[in-house]
């Protein structure tokens, strides 16, 4: 398996072009279920989660074209799909899930297996699950499969009450509601800017949708949606991450393609931190005022909230603060994994629960570390480039389902940083 060994200390200067959305085009593709026509993606990013997206596709009878080097992704889905969606696929990425919505409003039932837990948590689907039965469909758990069918072999509008924005649910739901006889409405429903994007993108493609962005999306459904072309959202993680390079080790970062309000939350953290975020024509300009960051305390929540996708990236950084911050996880039950491999680095990091006190150090030390998902992997660069020495980070296969090319970006504006087959 992969490594990647980053020796810290080097300034970062340049720009950092920030791809499409990885969470975006795992909601994008497989609304090619919901046509006939061809669905095209460009600014699609090359990474693994795709690819495990496209092999789920293709099983189900899409036919997948990657043009430009996995840029552009050509889809089309013609006549009956197969409506089973197997668990060795599945349980490589929860995300698989999203086909469930799709599948019941193109042909009336399907099998979707449960993707099982993931190292930050069990990550239940029933508010999926309650949600398409409220539009009609039965659900039944057969082993280890959901098992659904649509009363009628059609959906019907409904008024859905969530008890979480949950993100997922939400691409499914409305997913499913842009093919079903009459209105839903999603109440409490997520404002994530990639459930945006994917409401564009149905538009596009014919739906009738409202809302979206806020926390009530409703939806008329249509007979039919046709073909469309649509460019995937800039990923606002990937991009938070990059912004924090130069903080680690001084410089300046232009973060091309990065929009202030993907990321403003994230951004007014850093403010308190003492780090400068200028607009600029292509993107986002990062440094930090002083040498160090200041402390700041931080809690994840939903969109518009500080994304737990940048929460370790965070506590990476806070490590190296002047003074103690104390972070609050409320999205993931176990997400804090990150914590005591940075303290194999030398940090200062107290878990209580969903709480995490750390206190900042000047220096950490490079050591070889685990990454153990992916958010976590990309905290462990971070941590490493600003620390004395070498930093091996070992599994990266997390790394490349959510950053393409980390090593060549990084290495293109300084950083001394390089992968290791097998090692
Ligand atoms: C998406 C993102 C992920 C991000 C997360 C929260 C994708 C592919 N992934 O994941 O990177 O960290 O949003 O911003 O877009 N829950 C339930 N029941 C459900 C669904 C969710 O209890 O039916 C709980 C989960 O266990 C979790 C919380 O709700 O604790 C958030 O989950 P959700 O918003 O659904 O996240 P995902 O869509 O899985």
């Amino acid at each position: 398996m992969d490594s990647i060994i980053v020796k810290g200390g080097r300034e970062l200067n340049g720009q950092i072009h920030i791809a499409g959305a990885k969470n975006a085009a795992l909601a994008l593709m497989p609304a090619t279920l919901l046509s006939e026509e061809p669905l095209t993606l460009t600014n699609t990013p090359r990474l693994s989660d795709i690819k495990t997206m496209t092999e789920l596709l293709r099983s189900l009878g899409a036919e997948i074209t990657a043009l430009q080097d996995g840029k552009v992704q050509v889809m089309s889905t013609h006549g009956t799909v197969n409506t089973t969606a197997d668990y060795d696929i599945v349980r490589k990425m929860r995300a698989s899930n999203l086909v469930l919505g799709p599948l019941l409003a193109r042909e009336g039932h399907a099998i979707v297996s449960l993707p099982g837990g993931c190292a930050i948590g069990a990550r239940p689907m029933d508010i999926h699950t309650d949600g398409l039965e409220k539009m009609g469909a039965t659900i039944d758990l057969k082993d280890g499969y959901l098992h659904a069918k649509a009363a009628g072999g059609k959906l019907k509008g409904a008024v859905i009450d969530f008890p979480f924005a949950s993100v997922g649910a939400t691409e499914n739901l409305m997913m499913a509601a842009t093919l079903a006889k009459g209105t839903t409405v999603i109440n409490n429903a997520a404002r994530e800017p990639e459930i945006v994007d994917l409401a564009t993108c149905l538009r596009a493609m014919g739906a009738q949708i409202e809302g979206d962005g806020t926390s009530r999306i409703e939806i008329q459904g249509v007979d039919r949606l046709h073909g469309a072309t649509h460019p995937v959202v800039t990923d606002r993680i990937e991009l938070g991450t990059y912004m924090l390079a130069p903080v680690f080790t001084g410089g300046e970062i232009e973060c091309i393609g990065g929009r202030m309000h993907l990321v403003e939350s994230f951004c007014e953290k850093l403010d308190a931190a003492g780090i400068e975020v200028t607009e600029t024509a292509l993107g986002l300009k990062v440094k930090r005022r002083g040498d160090r960051p200041k402390a700041v305390d931080v809690m994840t929540e939903p969109f518009p909230g500080f994304p737990t996708d940048l929460q370790a990236q965070m506590m990476a950084m806070l490590c190296l603060a002047e003074g103690t911050s104390v972070l609050k996880e409320t999205i993931f039950e176990n997400r804090f994994m990150h914590a005591p491999e940075l303290i194999r680095m030398g940090a200062k990091i107290e878990v209580h629960g969903n709480t995490a006190t750390v206190k900042g150090v000047p220096k950490m030390k490079g050591a070889p570390v685990m990454a153990t998902d992916l958010r976590a992997s990309v905290s462990l660069i971070l941590a490493g480039l600003a620390s004395e020495g070498e930093t091996i980070v070992n599994r990266v296969y997390h790394l490349d389902r959510g950053y393409e090319h980390v090593e060549e970006k990084l290495s293109a504006v300084g950083a001394q940083i390089e992968r290791v087959s097998g090692k």
